[in-house]
């Protein structure tokens, strides 16, 4: 890493805070200093980035070191087992020695920073090469900095980026990279991106004064979709209801939409609730029978991996004939927090 950039910065917040009348300097002028700051600073990039910007910090990623579970958890830690909960939340940039394995042998993990913990996994971590130039899809030019299109950005190989972090199991992280490298193939094929980095058409980029407006392109939202995103969520399972030889019902939930385990993190539960009722309308003067109510629970130890199915049975047996189902899938977050998503009806002849 380059040292004494990193050194270099505090210095340079110190003399702009005692300037505070100082003319803003003219975007053009300013490229050698901006180059500079540029090496740690991720709140600079949003004097050109504004919209990707304001995705990441939105965004886990951006929270990665302030959120609180993390620091509720970092805080019951010291010495070298706090230390062990740094290299993920607060990385260095990453560069071939975490994104291509040898032949037999895993990559190497990230390492951590020591400055500006507050910006989390900051854009250099995924953008920042040795040289101080930004690496991306498309390598647009600008004078703010240096860019170059890499090979860690081809489709083929992007989820690399991700699995550098994902793929392992520590504190209440699961691995869904080692998931997702095991799953049956999907028809099209997915990557962690195209599931949760939404494609927008856009220019990436204000353009610094007398330089053309960059052009409008396909990239990606960096405002992840998560485990927290109802839209999300409401893609991930898939139920069908059944009747057994038996005479009872089974539910068969199956994890049709994420391509790891779900629930994905230790703590995290679904919970789905059945409410059971003839298809028919009841015939005038007799008793309509009560509906039939059912809940289940899938939790993070006996997750569902990609195209997993689990059956829940319900003993139903009064009620014979064709039937509407009610299904709520709810999905718990830490504490008490829960995200309900709608109501999906199902129907059995
Ligand atoms: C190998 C990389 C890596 C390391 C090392 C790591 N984490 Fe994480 N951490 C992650 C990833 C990736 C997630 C997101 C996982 C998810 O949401 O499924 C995460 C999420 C979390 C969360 C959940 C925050 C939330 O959104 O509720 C907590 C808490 C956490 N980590 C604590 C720790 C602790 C404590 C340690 C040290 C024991 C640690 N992490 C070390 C990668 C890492
Ligand atoms: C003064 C304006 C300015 C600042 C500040 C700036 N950039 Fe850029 N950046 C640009 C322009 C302009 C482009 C080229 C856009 C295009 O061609 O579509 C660009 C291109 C990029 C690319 C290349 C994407 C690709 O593949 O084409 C990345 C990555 C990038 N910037 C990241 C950053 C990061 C990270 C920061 C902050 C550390 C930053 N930029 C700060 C103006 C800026
Ligand atoms: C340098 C490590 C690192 C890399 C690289 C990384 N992540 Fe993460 N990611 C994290 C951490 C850490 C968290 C959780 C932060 C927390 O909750 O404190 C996280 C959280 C997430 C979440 C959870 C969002 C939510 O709301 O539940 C998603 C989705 C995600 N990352 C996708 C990706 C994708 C896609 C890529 C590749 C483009 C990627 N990550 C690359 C470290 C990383
Ligand atoms: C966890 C890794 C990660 C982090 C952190 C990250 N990016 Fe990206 N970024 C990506 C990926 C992956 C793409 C490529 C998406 C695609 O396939 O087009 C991308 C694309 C871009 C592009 C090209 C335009 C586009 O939408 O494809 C720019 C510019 C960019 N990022 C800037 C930033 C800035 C600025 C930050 C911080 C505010 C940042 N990125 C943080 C992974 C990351
Ligand atoms: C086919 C779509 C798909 C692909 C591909 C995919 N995911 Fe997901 N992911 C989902 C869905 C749906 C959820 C929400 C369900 C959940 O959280 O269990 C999710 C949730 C997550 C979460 C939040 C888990 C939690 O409980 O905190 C993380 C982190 C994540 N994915 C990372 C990744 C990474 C890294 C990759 C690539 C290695 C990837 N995903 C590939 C669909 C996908």
């Amino acid at each position: 890493m380059t040292r004494s950039l990193l050194l270099g910065l505090p210095a340079l917040t110190v003399l702009l805070a005692f300037a505070p009348s100082a003319p803003r300097p003219d975007r053009a002028t300013r490229a050698p200093a901006a180059t500079r700051a540029l090496a740690t600073d991720a709140a600079s990039c949003a004097d050109c980035h504004a919209e990707i910007q304001r995705e990441w910090a939105s965004s886990l990623h951006g929270t990665a070191w302030t959120n609180e579970s993390y620091q509720r958890a970092l805080k019951r830690r010291k010495g070298a087992q706090r230390d062990a909960c740094l290299p993920c939340h607060v990385p260095q940039p990453l560069g071939a020695a975490q994104l291509e394995a040898q032949e037999g042998e895993r990559a190497a993990a990230p390492q951590a920073r020591t400055v500006d913990l507050h910006a989390g996994v900051d854009c250099a971590t995924c953008h920042r090469a040795d040289d101080g130039a930004m690496l991306g899809p498309f390598g647009g030019p600008s004078s703010a900095h240096a860019s170059r299109q890499d090979a860690r950005f081809d489709p083929a190989r992007v989820d690399r980026l991700c699995l550098a972090c994902h793929a392992t199991e520590i504190g209440p992280v699961l691995p869904l990279g080692q998931d997702f490298l095991s799953a049956p193939a999907r028809e099209p094929a997915a990557s962690c991106g195209g599931c949760h980095m939404p494609a927008v058409e856009r220019a990436m980029a204000t353009a610094a004064t007398g330089e053309p407006a960059p052009p409008v392109r396909q990239g990606r939202s960096h405002a992840l979709r998560g485990a927290r995103d109802a839209g999300l969520l409401a893609e991930t399972l898939d139920f069908e209801l059944e009747r057994l030889a038996s005479g009872a019902l089974a539910l068969r939930v199956k994890n049709t939409g994420a391509a790891h385990r779900t629930p994905g993190l230790v703590g995290r539960k679904w919970q789905i609730d059945l409410e059971l009722a003839p298809a028919s309308a009841t015939p005038p003067g007799a008793k309509a029978p009560k509906p039939r109510k059912a809940s289940f629970e899938i939790r993070h130890d006996e997750a569902l991996l990609p195209l997993a199915e689990r059956s829940f049975e319900i003993d139903a047996r009064e009620l014979a004939g064709p039937l509407v189902a009610k299904v709520r899938a709810s999905y718990r977050l830490e504490g008490k927090e829960s995200i309900a998503l709608p109501f999906r009806e199902l129907e059995l002849r």
